[in-house]
């Protein structure tokens, strides 16, 4: 039995993809579990980069098994476009299957996200506005649609019927918006998604669990990171999933004692997109530096990241709520040609030292982050291939930064290429 699962470690945008794509040269399976659009992973291959949303990363080897387990919230427009993008490029979805059980996106989970942030006004999240909140609350609520309805006519239209009745109540009375949905539009339009989607459509769990009890290597592709997580992020400045190691059990149909590997995978430094609290923000010129250099500008809304040190409390959080086996440590180049390097040891509240991340966002709200200070190195780290090779300092810091963690370092990655990765434990 191997399976590997892996999930951010900090606010999202960690590398997954890149990390997914490295591991899945030894995978059979890379399975999807939770998020949906909101997700933005990017994947370089030699000179070509992809930009997956829905659709696993292991999708460029061609050959691999691609599965969107049920706890994934599916746009359907957005799926059909990927695929489509892939295949004007050469890369098979053949082997992509979808579960029954996977809710899906309609346009009035999106107008309703956009309303909900204007009606908010200062205190909204800074949500991607692709409807992923509201198609979370109708599946919690229970008057979701999922994929096995969007193939049966009579239940579409029976539950796309009340959808459209409710939401257009909400969207006129609630937030007073003069937007209205067509109940016949988006009846055809989603008609003829389901056309197209339906020889995907496959029983996920049934396909996962069989390939582990055969064997063969499955790699969980989680989206988010830790602290967006719906019950244990900086709520409510959180996605309205779970991007956390247990979700995928429950996101693709599997049992806990099938997971063998958590991997948690965290950027050198910090980045979060969106509102919501970060004790280790720069908002100097250095913190605009980092932003430049590691290209940090979102990969689904090209909103700017906010930029900061690496915060070891945050990442011990992420080990104790994922059971973290290991980290993979990634945009390490971004951080060459800085003097001095800082990491996050701990919160000062007035006299007191908090070393576990706090509940109340007003408590954080006046932490000042303790900070340990390491010398940085000035070459080029790029195009190293062996973590021999790293200069003394940026070998030493990666030390410190496990140490630290109290994770240990598998991968650490110097480029966003799939060639720019070093192993320093084979993880499959
Ligand atoms: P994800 O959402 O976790 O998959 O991460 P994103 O793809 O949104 O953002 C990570 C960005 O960093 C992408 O542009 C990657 O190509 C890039 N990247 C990943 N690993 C490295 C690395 O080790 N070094 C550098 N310079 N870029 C990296
Ligand atoms: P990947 O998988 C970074 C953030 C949004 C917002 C909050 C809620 O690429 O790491 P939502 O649209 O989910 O309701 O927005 O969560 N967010 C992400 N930030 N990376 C992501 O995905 C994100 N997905 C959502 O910016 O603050
Ligand atoms: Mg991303």
């Amino acid at each position: 039995m191997s399976t590997i699962v892996l999930i951010g470690a900090q606010w999202g945008d960690e590398g997954k993809g890149k990390v997914t794509d490295f591991l899945a040269q030894q995978a059979d399976m890379v399975v999807r579990y939770q998020g949906g659009n909101n997700a933005g992973h990017t994947v370089v291959v030699d000179d070509r980069v992809f930009k997956l949303h829905l659709i696993p990363s292991g999708i460029l080897y061609g050959q691999k098994q691609c599965l969107i387990g049920n706890g994934v919230v599916i746009d359907p427009a957005v799926l059909l476009e990927e695929m489509d993008n892939l295949d004007k490029q050469g890369v098979s979805t053949n082997h992509l299957r979808i579960s029954p059980r996977a809710h899906v996106i309609f346009p009035y989970h999106k107008s309703i996200d956009q309303a909900e942030e204007e009606y908010k006004g200062n205190s909204k999240i800074g949500t991607t506005n692709r409807g992923i909140g509201p198609a979370y609350a109708d599946k919690a609520s229970r008057v979701g649609i999922r994929m096995v309805d969007l193939l049966d006519q009579e239940e579409l239209e029976e539950k796309l019927r009340y959808a459209v009745e409710i939401k257009n109540k909400m969207l006129a009375g609630v937030y007073e918006s003069t937007e209205r949905i067509d109940y016949g539009q988006v009846l055809e339009e989603y008609t003829g998604y389901a056309k197209r989607l339906e020889k995907y459509v496959a029983d996920v769990s049934v396909l996962v669990n069989e390939a582990i009890d055969q064997g063969q290597k499955v790699l969980f592709e989680g989206a988010q990171g830790t602290l967006l997580d719906l019950d244990h992020g900086t709520y409510p400045y959180v996605t309205s999933s779970h991007p956390i190691a247990a979700t995928a059990c429950t996101g693709a149909g599997l049992g806990p004692t099938k997971i063998n590997k958590v991997v948690g995978v965290a950027k050198a430094y910090i980045t979060r997109v969106g509102e919501g609290p970060f004790p280790t923000e720069l908002h100097d010129d250095l913190g605009s530096l980092i932003r430049e250099r590691g290209h940090e500008f979102g990969t689904t809304t090209g909103r700017p990241r906010r930029c900061g040190w690496y915060d070891a409390v945050i990442a011990r959080y992420a080990a104790r709520i994922n059971g973290l086996s290991y980290l993979a440590v990634t945009k390490l180049d971004v951080l060459s040609g800085l003097d001095t390097l800082k990491i996050c040891v701990g919160y000062r509240d007035n006299d007191e030292i908090i070393t576990e991340f706090p509940a109340s966002l007003k408590k954080m709200a006046n932490y000042e982050p303790v900070y340990k200070e390491f010398p940085g190195w000035q070459e080029d780290i790029s195009g190293v291939t062996d973590f021999s090779q790293l200069p003394p300092n940026a070998r030493d810091y990666i030390k410190h930064l496990e140490e630290l963690s109290r994770v240990p370092v598998a991968i650490v990655g110097v480029g966003p290429g799939r060639k720019q990765t070093l192993v320093l434990k084979e993880l499959f």
